[in-house]
């Protein structure tokens, strides 16, 4: 398959990577489980093996992700904390010291503070949207760490001028652009130098698959590498199909959960049970006008909170019927969850208000059904919520 270089994000998400047609071979790339690789008997050529992240299943991930972030190579990994925490080994010795938004994932954000902090490297969480960045980086600053949008206010930052600090101090920006796939964002057309994803998510988009990604320059990624071989969260064979098999859709189906925000947002603004959403493509929402210039969609990710605080959420959730309660996002099917019972469970009911999440808030993964039906589910629950 030869693309044009200048094919489009739905051209690419489908063949980028391809190999040649040839009669009579397969169209669908075959499944290699095959963990190991028949050598050159004179010890030259590359070493083939699963470990390694260079099985056919594996560079096909890579090489269509690659051509989706506009990035010169792509390392796939088994979860997205497999990819996150092999980014920052990559970029990071004791000694030193990261600057991270106080927005980033839950997980990441243990990873910080409770496992690299082991080996000696210390974290400092800056507000997204203050000057703090700059203020916050050391002599030994080497990586900052961005997320947008961000979890689970959809808060979207420009990564440029924290790009520029970084580049200013000689560290790296390696941002988590998870929620916005790599049709809405690509991060490292706006100065970063890693971009990452939980493939879990939006990539994989069929809620079957766990798997991450890191995208950058061949000279970042090469470090990438070389932790993931020795670390060895590889991407396996099967799952790396599944995911190639789910991104040659992913174009299709972003605009679909973009859509589905669009109307949910629009619904949910105008009910009388909901006190507040939070959706960057709103005119009410404070980024919204970032949002614009940033995003190529505004997605399917959305808050909102329900005038009746915590008990209304109870009811709400229990009677969803379409809609199903469970962790996770950008999958097809429409998921709900509270960040009370998640993402933030470790505060208490006042800090997490005081961080803008009042119980009664509810994170909305869209899925890709028809927003008519998500809008009647989400009608009824309200109405049994009272
Ligand atoms: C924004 C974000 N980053 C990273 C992760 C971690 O990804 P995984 O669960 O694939 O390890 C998640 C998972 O929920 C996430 O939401």
């Amino acid at each position: 398959m030869t693309l044009r270089p200048d094919a489009g994000p739905s051209t690419r998400a489908v063949h980028a990577g391809e190999p040649p047609a040839r009669v009579g071979e397969p169209v669908v790339n075959p499944i290699v489980l095959s963990s190991t690789f028949f050598s050159e008997p004179d010890g030259t050529g590359e070493v083939r093996y699963a470990r390694y992240g260079n099985a056919p299943n594996q560079i096909a991930v890579e090489t269509r992700v690659a051509a989706l972030e506009g990035a010169e190579d792509a390392v796939a990994l088994g979860s997205g904390m497999g990819a996150m925490v092999c980014a920052l080994l990559a970029n990071l010795q004791a000694g030193d010291h990261v600057v991270a938004t106080d927005a980033i994932y839950g997980g990441t954000r243990t990873l910080l503070s409770r496992e690299l902090s082991r080996l000696g490297i210390e974290t400092t969480y800056v507000d997204y949207f203050s000057a703090d960045w700059q203020s916050a980086v050391r002599p030994e600053t080497r990586v900052l760490l961005g997320e947008t949008p961000s979890n689970p206010l959809l808060r979207v930052a420009d990564p440029r001028p924290i790009a520029d600090a970084a580049h200013a101090a000689g560290a790296v920006l390696i941002v988590d652009a998870t929620f916005a796939s790599p049709i809405n964002l690509r991060p490292l057309e706006h100065g970063a130098d890693l971009v990452m994803h939980s493939a879990t998510k939006y990539l994989g988009g069929h809620s079957d698959v766990t798997g991450g990604i890191i995208a950058g320059s061949r000279e970042r990624t090469e470090g990438v590498r070389a932790r993931a071989r020795v670390w060895g969260p590889m991407l396996d064979g099967h799952a790396a199909w599944l995911l190639e098999r789910g991104m040659k859709t992913l174009a299709v189906r972003m605009e679909r959960h973009n859509r589905n925000g669009g109307e949910v947002a629009a619904w949910a603004e105008a009910h009388p049970g909901i006190a507040r959403v939070h959706y960057p493509g709103l005119a009410s929402h404070p980024d919204h006008e970032t949002a614009r210039r940033l995003l190529d969609g505004f997605g399917g990710m959305l808050g909102i909170e329900l005038r009746g605080g915590g008990p209304a959420a109870a009811h709400f959730v229990a009677a969803l019927r379409l809609a199903s309660l469970a962790p996770s996002l950008g999958g097809v099917e429409t998921l709900v969850s509270e960040p009370r019972y998640t993402s933030h469970a470790a505060m208490t009911p006042e800090q997490r208000a005081a961080n803008g999440l009042p119980d009664g808030f509810i994170r909305l993964s869209l899925g890709i059904e028809d927003a008519a039906d998500i809008i009647a589910d989400l009608d009824q629950a309200l109405a049994a919520a009272g």
